[in-house]
């Protein structure tokens, strides 16, 4: 194969080639000026930039330059506005390219599998396609500008609890369908030019060493041409990795990495041919954007356009989820008493490594009520933040709502219940607010519950309370937006990217999540979220794709033809405002299970006061796809298929079938073999089932009795090494206090999931990986023998 960059490419020596497949720091790419390679820089992130000009970290730890913090990407998958994801996408390059940023780390695009995953917030959806579409335009947004956006973490990364010695154990169909899917889309219509791999395995290999994904799938079947970067510490084998499709280790290991691919070349693990593919590939990137960087220099961003686009991005976000008897917006003049911490201090991003250091302070509520015409009797706390129920401040509330004729309480998810490194223990608001607002709803009429969460929760008060608007995370303007919502200025148009369940114990995943194990399987299948709600007639608090309006919308005059669907869309109520109209798509089959309706299509419309239009949504390649296992491709069932168009995923407005004449006449799979998952009885498959369905052998998860290299700090409580169960106590003793506190710590959740093989990694080689085995030894209960390894890899180095 030719290489584009040839010139350079041959100029370069075996071992600086080599070391080029490594960064230089946390952030950048080695340089060689000498041949004109430039050094490139990324940043987080998903929704704003966190670029470093001080001393580098991959946590969100040390302070960033200020940049416009942007309502998270949970929350914008509720706008379901594909041109809004593009706009941001734009802004967020704009600012990245005046800090010197080449590639922006991001979007995150994982399912949603459980809404107990800490990270949730980050991503879009629960739903592929809908994952996929809102990160396509963000890529595209990013891209229009000259640099490269990164969408992460491929793939199967659903979980933060041992996230990088996680193996996901997944069937090849689930995989396809519902954790490759929003991927296909953000290379094949966004053209990635950068994808993250995960942290985690993928049926038994690691993400950033699988040839699978990497290789037959990324380039192979989606034309993806751009590189691939580790996850930060994800690298495990880079020899292995190079070979298989990766390109860069992140954060720089100073000559591990280099080391191991050129001792790697000399055992015939890969050939220097397949390093100068890979470093082609690299290069073209980097060659590529650093263009706008150099052009940008001594740029500034506008920061109060950026801000006015938070803004509107998250007013078009909000999600009304209840309006009893149309109580919102409420009028010019109306009391109403201000409830909730949240209130004071907003709960506005997510922590992590997309922590963004804003560019103006953060709104408020209470700062911002004077302006917008409502009449704030009187503030009360309500609650202390991640404290437990206070029984004076409630009564404080419940007598000072008297006054009022409307109280607003702002309540939801504090700092350390969801956040990058732990996924959540529990689907509840912390019990000191929900006991607020039962206490509120039974001495008040008028109750609006505003929440602020970056993931579903439960709602024990919901029948209490008269209005519940959902803000998500909405950046550092959402505090304004809200209140625009709350007065009726803006029509609320979002619409939910996940399901809320009546209660964790609900969901599809409930027994096999978060997995405790080596192994993480996913025995739910293709049933996630509404498609396994829906699939068996599970009642739940709000359905996937819900969302309210001021006013209403009717749909008319379903056409259906073999290239896509069309519908009238009127405003029926008195005001102006969007809809959000979705396709979803079903069939039955004895050949191949599904769920009851899958999305395949979405498009938002406004519309003034009466005013109706026809609107079409196309059908494209995903609409009748299933993936079939025998012939390890896509195929479309013959068969009449069920076309519905609902204003959420539970409420079908207009339906109608299509005939399809497909690729093939039936699908793979036998119903007595398959019967859990034809029947949809898969919350609790056993082990016979779900190996029939996997298609071979089950892994082993459980504990072998002995630490491995690959496994990580927190199961040094199962040691046999007494100074490793020390460090266990010391380091679950640090996690557990900063929780407390209500600020969770970063850098023990890192190392609480990190294996020890990661400790070289993030050294920077300063520990080798024959002083990690020594770790291993210690761990294990040969303390002596450890000690001595480790101090002669110390001298050997
Ligand atoms: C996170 C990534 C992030 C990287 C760099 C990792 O811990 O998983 O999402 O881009 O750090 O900050």
């Amino acid at each position: 194969m030719s290489l584009k960059h040839q010139d350079i490419i041959s100029k370069m020596s075996l071992e600086e080639k080599a070391l080029m497949m490594s960064g230089k720091s946390v952030w950048q790419t080695q340089d060689f000026p000498q041949y004109g390679i430039p050094s490139m820089m990324m940043s987080d992130g998903p929704h704003g930039m966190r670029t470093q000009a001080g001393e580098g970290d991959h946590l969100g730890i040390n302070v960033s330059m200020p940049a416009t913090c942007f309502p998270t990407a949970a929350t914008v998958a509720n706008s379901w506005n594909v041109e809004l994801g593009e706009e941001i996408g734009q802004a967020l390059a704009d600012e990245a390219v005046t800090m010197g940023v080449n590639v922006v780390l991001g979007p995150g695009l994982n399912i949603k599998r459980s809404p107990l995953c800490g990270r949730n917030f980050e991503y879009f959806s629960e739903d592929p396609y809908h994952a996929g579409k809102m990160a396509a335009a963000y890529v595209r947004g990013i891209q229009s500008r000259g640099i490269s956006a990164c969408p992460k973490h491929f793939a199967v990364n659903s979980q933060e609890l041992r996230r990088m010695a996680n193996d996901s154990v997944v069937d090849e169909r689930t995989l396809r369908e519902i954790y490759l899917t929003g991927f296909e889309m953000a290379v094949k219509e966004g053209k990635a030019k950068s994808i993250m791999s995960s942290y985690n395995q993928v049926n038994g290999v690691y993400a950033n060493e699988n040839a699978h994904l990497l290789q037959e799938i990324l380039v192979d079947e989606w034309g993806f041409d751009g590189f691939v970067v580790s996850d930060w510490g994800a690298s495990n084998d880079h020899a292995l990795g190079v070979k298989n499709g990766s390109h860069l280790e992140m954060p720089g290991t100073c000559k591990t990495g280099m080391k191991e691919i050129l001792k790697g070349i000399e055992k015939g693990k890969l050939t220097e041919e397949e390093l100068d593919q890979r470093l082609d590939e690299l290069l073209d990137v980097i060659l590529e954007t650093h263009p706008a960087t150099e052009k940008a220099k001594g740029t500034h961003y506008d920061v109060e356009a950026h801000h006015a686009l938070a803004r509107r991005a998250a007013e078009e976000s909000i999600v009304l989820l209840q309006n009893k008897d149309n109580l919102l917006p409420l009028q010019d003049g109306t009391k109403v008493l201000v409830v909730g911490d949240f209130a004071k201090t907003p709960r506005y991003q997510g922590a992590g490594s997309s922590l963004v250091n804003p560019s103006k302070t953060p709104e408020s509520i209470l700062d911002n009520i004077q302006k917008s015409g409502l009449i704030m009797t009187d503030f009360a706390q309500g609650y202390v933040r991640n404290g437990k129920p206070n029984r004076k401040l409630m009564d404080e509330a419940v007598a000072k709502a008297q006054e009022a004729s409307v109280v607003l309480v702002f309540a939801g998810l504090d700092e350390v219940s969801e956040c990058e490194g732990m996924d959540r223990a529990h689907m509840m608001m912390p019990q000191a607010q929900n006991e607020l607002i039962q206490v509120l709803a039974a001495n008040h009429k008028n109750v609006v519950v505003v929440l602020s969460a970056g993931s579903a929760v439960e709602m024990p008060w919901k029948n209490d309370v008269r209005a519940i608007l959902h803000g998500y995370l909405g950046g550092q303007a959402g505090a304004s937006a809200m209140l625009r919502v709350i007065r009726g200025k803006v029509n609320p148009s979002g619409k939910l990217n996940e399901t809320y369940p009546y209660a964790y114990q609900d969901t599809p995943a409930y027994v096999y999540y978060p997995s405790r194990e080596r192994t993480s399987e996913f025995r739910e299948s293709i049933y996630v979220g509404y498609r396994y709600y829906e699939s068996v007639g599970k009642a739940v608090n709000f359905p996937f794709g819900y969302g309210l309006s001021y006013t209403s919308f009717a749909y008319d005059n379903l056409k259906i033809t073999k290239d896509g669907v069309s519908f009238i869309i009127k405003n029926t109520g008195r005001v102006d405002g969007a809809e959000v109209a979705q396709v979803y798509v079903g069939m039955e089959s004895d050949t191949v299970f599904r769920p009851v309706k899958e999305l395949k299509g979405f498009t938002k419309v406004f519309l003034k006061s009466g005013e109706e239009k026809e609107v079409t949504i196309p059908f494209d390649d995903k609409t009748f796809r299933f993936f079939d296992v025998t012939s390890n491709s896509w195929q479309i069932e013959t068969g009449t298929y069920q076309i519905m168009v609902g204003s959420d995923a539970h409420t079908v407005c207009l339906s109608g079938e299509l005939k399809v004449k497909g690729t093939v006449k039936k699908g793979p799979y036998d119903k007595v073999a398959h019967a859990p998952y034809f029947e949809v009885d898969v919350t609790n498959v056993s082990d016979g089932d779900f190996e029939v369905l996997y298609g071979k052998k089950l892994p082993d998860g459980g504990w072998s009795g002995e630490i491995g290299l690959n496994d990580t700090f927190c199961q040094f409580y199962y040691a046999k090494g007494m100074l490793a169960r020390l460090i266990y106590k010391v380091l679950k003793w640090k996690k557990d206090s900063a929780e407390k506190k209500g600020i969770p710590d970063l850098n023990i959740l890192f190392v609480f999931n990190m294996p020890i093989r990661g400790i070289s990694r993030m050294t920077g080689g300063t520990i080798t990986m024959e002083m990690c085995e020594a770790v291993v030894e210690i761990a294990n209960g040969h303390a002596l023998k450890g000690i001595g390894h480790f101090v002669a890899g110390f001298f050997c180095k």
